[in-house]
C-alpha cells in the first residue's frame, strides 16, 4: 500500500531526480545530499522503477529521470489535484480485493473528509446488487469517504450526481457525450462506461459516513469482460472510453473528476437538488422512452417521465405514475 502521507524517504530522491530531470546524478550525490545511505538510494531507485517511473543509468554517470508513471499515485494526484476537501489523503494499492471493502473497514475509524482508497487492480470488485465488477488493470477503480453535512434524505441524490460530475468532466476532457443511465450508470453509443455504488452509514437518524465506489472503463480490454458476463441478467454491452494500446493518462480524468464531485457534492449541502437534478436531466436518454425495470416486486413496463426530488425515477405505467428506487432501466 502506498499512501499521500508516508514514503518519505522514496519522495526525496523521486523529487530530486525530477528537479534534475536533464542531469546524471550518481549513487554517491543522492546519499550525500539526501542524508541517506547509498543503499537506501538504491532501494528507492528500484522501487521508483517498479512504479512504471522511466530512470536512465549509466555507469560511471549515475541516475536520470526520463519519464513519469502511467500509475495513479498518491503523491502524483496530489501535485495535480485542485479540491478543497476530497483526496487530501489518499490509499493506493497495486491489488486489492476491493476499494469499497477496504474504504468501509476504515471508515469505522475516525477519518478525514475526502479520504479516497483507489486500485489498480481488484480482484474481488463490487458491483451494484451484489454483483461482481470486473477490475483488471486499465481502468480506475476507487471508493470516496464523504462525511456529509446534507439531509439524511438526500444520500439518493449522491448516485445522481456523482454520475453527472463523470459525464461533465468526460465532455469537458475528451469531447465525447457519454449519458446517465438512472439510477448510475454512464454510458457511451448505449454501452455501459462506469458504474457507482453508494454505501451510507446512519447513526441517530443522521448519516455518519458515505463510501461512493466509482468503477471507470478507461483504457479496459472490454471484450474479456463481455465474454464473461454477457448471459448475466439485464446485461446491455460494456464499452471502455479508450482502446488499451492508448497511450493516454488516467490522472487528468481522475483529478477533473473529483473536483467536478466536489462542486456537486456542494450543490447538494448547499440545497442545491433541483439544479442537480435538472442538470442530470439534461445528460440522459431514458426519458420519453419505452423502459422497463426488474424489481423485486417483478417486471415495470412503462415510459420513463423523470427523476423526483429524492431521486426516484418515475415511470408512467397504463396512465398511473410509478416512482421506482432501485433496479436496472432496460430500454426496450
Ligand atoms: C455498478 O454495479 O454499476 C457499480 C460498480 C462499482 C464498482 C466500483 S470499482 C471501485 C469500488 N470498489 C468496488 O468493489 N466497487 C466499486
Amino acid at each position: 500500500m502506498l499512501t499521500s502521507f508516508d514514503n518519505t524517504g522514496l519522495l526525496k530522491v523521486l523529487n530530486f531526480l525530477k528537479t534534475h530531470e536533464s542531469e546524471y546524478l550518481s549513487g554517491q550525490d543522492l546519499s550525500d545530499v539526501l542524508k541517506i545511505s547509498r543503499v537506501a538510494v538504491w532501494k528507492h531507485i528500484k522501487k521508483i522503477r517498479s512504479l512504471g517511473y522511466k530512470i536512465e543509468s549509466k555507469q560511471k554517470r549515475g541516475y536520470k529521470f526520463v519519464n513519469t508513471t502511467d500509475k495513479l499515485l498518491p503523491w502524483e494526484i496530489s501535485k495535480k489535484l485542485k479540491t478543497n476537501f476530497i483526496g487530501k489523503r489518499i490509499y493506493y494499492f497495486d491489488e486489492i480485493d476491493s476499494t469499497q471493502n477496504f474504504a468501509l473497514n476504515i471508515s469505522s475509524q475516525s477519518i478525514e473528509n475526502g479520504t479516497i482508497v483507489l486500485a489498480e487492480k481488484q480482484v474481488n470488485g463490487i458491483g451494484r446488487l451484489n454483483r461482481k465488477w470486473h477490475s483488471p488493470k486499465g481502468g480506475i477503480w476507487f471508493s470516496v469517504i464523504i462525511l456529509p453535512e446534507f439531509e439524511i434524505s438526500d444520500t439518493t441524490i449522491i448516485p445522481i450526481a456523482s454520475s453527472l460530475a463523470l459525464c461533465i468532466t468526460i465532455e469537458r476532457i475528451y469531447g465525447v457525450s457519454s449519458k446517465v443511465k438512472w439510477p448510475n450508470d454512464i454510458t457511451i453509443n448505449g454501452k455501459k462506461l462506469a458504474g457507482m455504488l453508494v454505501d451510507a452509514t446512519i447513526q441517530a437518524n443522521k448519516i455518519e459516513k458515505i463510501v461512493l465506489g466509482i468503477g471507470i472503463n478507461f483504457k479496459v480490454d472490454v471484450s474479456k469482460i463481455d465474454k464473461k458476463i454477457k448471459n448475466t441478467q439485464n446485461y446491455y454491452g460494456i464499452t471502455s472510453l479508450l482502446s488499451p494500446q492508448s497511450k493516454m493518462k488516467q490522472i487528468e480524468l481522475f483529478t477533473e473528476f473529483l473536483l467536478e464531485l466536489e462542486k456537486v457534492i456542494q450543490d447538494l449541502t448547499n440545497g442545491k437538488k433541483q439544479k442537480i437534478i435538472k442538470k442530470w436531466s439534461q445528460y440522459t436518454d431514458i426519458f420519453d422512452k419505452q423502459i422497463s425495470i426488474k424489481t423485486k416486486k417483478g417486471k415495470i413496463t412503462g415510459i420513463a417521465t423523470k427523476i423526483d426530488l429524492d431521486g426516484g425515477l418515475i415511470i408512467k405505467t397504463n396512465g398511473n405514475n410509478k416512482k421506482i428506487f432501485v433496479g436496472d432501466v432496460i430500454i426496450e
